[in-house]
Parts: C-alpha cells; sequence; structure tokens
C-alpha cells in the first residue's frame, strides 16, 4: 500500500475527489495518509479532519529564503512517508530539493489541456479566463508529473471540456472540475499506485 500525501490551498474539492475514489475502490494500491497545506484556513483541512485524516500547514511566509522553505517541505513529506505527493489546487510553487527527492512522485492536477493556458501565473479561475478569452471550444484537465518546469512534466492523462455559448469562468471552472478534472486525477493516482506509469523519455507510458 503506498501512502499518498495530498497538498491543498484551498477548497480541496479534488482532495474530496481522491478522498470518494478510495472509499469507492477507484484508488487501488494506495491510502491517503495526510493533507498538507499553505493556508491554515484552507477548507480541504476540514475535509481532511472530517475523514480522520492526518494533517499539516507549511506556509512559505513563515520562510524568509525560498531554499529553506524547499528544505523544510521536503523533510515534512519524507518525515509522513510519502511514496506518492498529490498536488490538489496547491498553490505555492515547488523548489529544486522537493522536486528531485520526489522525481516522478508528484502527480498535479491542471485545469487546461496542457501546453494550453499553463505556465506560470495560470492558476485556478485565471486558467478558465484565459480560455474563454481566447474563444477555444475545447478545454480540458490535464493530470502530470511535475519537473522543474511549470506544468511541464509528463503529461498521465488528459480529458477534454466543451465550451459553452454563455459559460463565466466560474461555470467553465466547475464542468472542467466536474468532468475532468475528478475523474482523471484518482484515475492517474490509482495507476500509479499499482505501479503502471512508466516514464521514458519525459513520456508517462501507461501500462497493463
Ligand atoms: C482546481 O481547479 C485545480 O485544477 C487548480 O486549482 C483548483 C483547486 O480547487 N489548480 C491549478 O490551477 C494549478 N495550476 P480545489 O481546491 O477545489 O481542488
Amino acid at each position: 500500500m503506498k501512502n499518498i500525501v495530498v497538498l491543498v490551498s484551498g477548497g480541496g474539492t479534488n482532495l474530496q475527489a481522491l478522498i470518494d475514489a478510495e472509499k469507492s475502490g477507484v484508488i487501488k494500491g494506495g491510502k491517503i495518509t495526510c493533507v498538507i497545506s499553505s493556508n491554515p484556513e484552507a477548507y480541504a483541512l476540514q475535509r481532511a479532519a472530517d475523514n480522520n485524516i492526518d494533517s499539516a500547514v507549511i506556509r512559505r511566509k513563515d520562510y524568509s529564503e525560498f531554499s529553506d522553505y524547499d528544505k523544510a517541505l521536503t523533510a515534512l513529506l519524507k518525515d509522513k512517508k510519502a511514496d506518492l505527493v498529490v498536488l490538489a489546487g496547491f498553490l505555492t510553487i515547488l523548489g529544486h530539493e522537493v522536486i528531485s527527492a520526489f522525481e516522478n512522485r508528484i502527480i498535479n492536477i491542471h485545469p487546461a489541456l496542457i501546453p494550453s493556458f499553463c505556465g506560470e501565473g495560470f492558476y485556478g479561475l485565471r486558467v478558465h479566463e484565459a480560455a474563454l478569452e481566447k474563444g477555444v471550444k475545447l478545454t480540458g484537465a490535464t493530470a502530470h508529473f511535475v519537473n522543474e518546469e511549470c506544468d511541464g512534466g509528463p503529461i498521465i492523462i488528459q480529458k477534454a471540456v466543451e465550451i459553452k455559448n454563455g459559460d463565466t469562468p466560474e461555470i467553465l471552472q466547475k464542468r472542467v472540475m466536474e468532468e475532468a478534472e475528478w475523474k482523471i486525477l484518482p484515475e492517474a493516482v490509482s495507476l500509479f499506485c499499482q505501479d503502471k506509469i512508466k516514464v521514458i523519455d519525459n513520456h508517462a507510458v501507461i501500462g497493463e
């Protein structure tokens, strides 16, 4: 059984999707053992408490040097014996130390079809604002491994979502979550926990 540690900053609906997927048996070979938040007020912490999941808070602003924050987060993840780290709406950038300590063991969910509408500054509602501004007809979500390039790691699963007349960023965000994020994130986590993902030449290859 792999230990899954979920990093959050906000509402935690993706965390909830993972908790529900674990309960219903969609996630095989793994268990959510800890939730770590960058924000002590995050509702995601309440979801962890409601499900008797251990939790911790680590704030970037408590460290004057980024490298000290990076080291502290790495130490915390090791202390929690993480086999897999999931970024489920975690809004603090990860540093070299943590990314190298957990190479191809950190999965992020991004609310667009990478390489569209991704990279620095593209998070939360801003991603959907940009998609609507461009006038694309399809958007979606991407579950991918995290490497040193922001939103540039090996892609595990993507799912497309239609944009409809009259969409606002909020309406689109909700549809992308419901139709894509809450499905592909648990699927990607389950594949990882069953050792079904191999990374070859920066590509995630899904096996049987
Ligand atoms: C989700 O839409 C997630 O994809 C996005 O933040 C939201 C968090 O919602 N993440 C990013 O934009 C990362 N670049 P949640 O707290 O309800 O899961």
